[in-house]
């Protein structure tokens, strides 16, 4: 495959900020709770073990993977689990952590999975969240940061499984 040409839109530097900022933010509101990280595969991987390390409380984690897109760019509209949470939810506090919000489809089908287990809470934390393309109603709680319309790559996000391992996030060229 051809490389695809892109443009930095998030140095280094300014996700590790944003993500100290966010971690500083759940640590206040999740002292002495007793939490439950659950990253979704395979795109929130990178951000996830960032922020959990810039945490100062415990938290336990788990994975679930949710696959909501095919080859390419574009959305299939609908979304199917493909691993669930191994770990017992009932009375505790969730925090799911994702990559990127879109649609809110995804967000939207997982938190009703996991609300039906009855944690004591569920909150939303998206490292990048693109408002203007919902589907469905749906806010997340935590967001690093809001971004237009295109696709974007790097700090775990793929496209056709390419670029996830990039420290920066960019966003493709058409
Ligand atoms: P949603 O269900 O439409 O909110 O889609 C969320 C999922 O779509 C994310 O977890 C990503 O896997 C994927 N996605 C949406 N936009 C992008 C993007 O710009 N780059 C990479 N993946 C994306």
């Amino acid at each position: 495959m051809n490389e695809m040409s892109k443009e930095i839109i998030f140095s280094r530097a300014v996700i590790q900020k944003r993500v100290q900022e966010m971690a500083d933010q759940i640590s206040g509101d999740y002292a002495g709770s007793d939490l439950v990280i659950i990253g979704i595969l395979k795109g929130a991987f990178i951000f996830m073990a960032d922020l959990i390390r810039m945490m100062n409380i415990p938290c336990k984690v788990d994975f679930v993977r949710v696959a909501s897109y095919g080859a390419g760019a574009e959305s299939f509209g609908k979304v199917v689990m493909t691993k669930d949470i191994e770990t017992s939810i009932r009375g505790r506090d969730i925090l799911i952590v994702e990559d990127i919000v879109e649609t809110g489809l995804t967000l939207q089908y997982l938190a009703g999975w996991l609300k039906e287990r009855n944690p004591r809470s569920l909150k939303v934390c998206a490292f990048l969240d693109k408002r203007k393309r919902r589907k469905v109603s749906f806010e997340a709680d935590y967001v690093g940061f809001t971004i237009d319309d295109g696709f974007v790559v790097g700090y775990g996000l793929d496209f056709n499984e390419q670029y996830r391992f990039l420290p920066e996030v960019y966003v493709i060229k058409q």
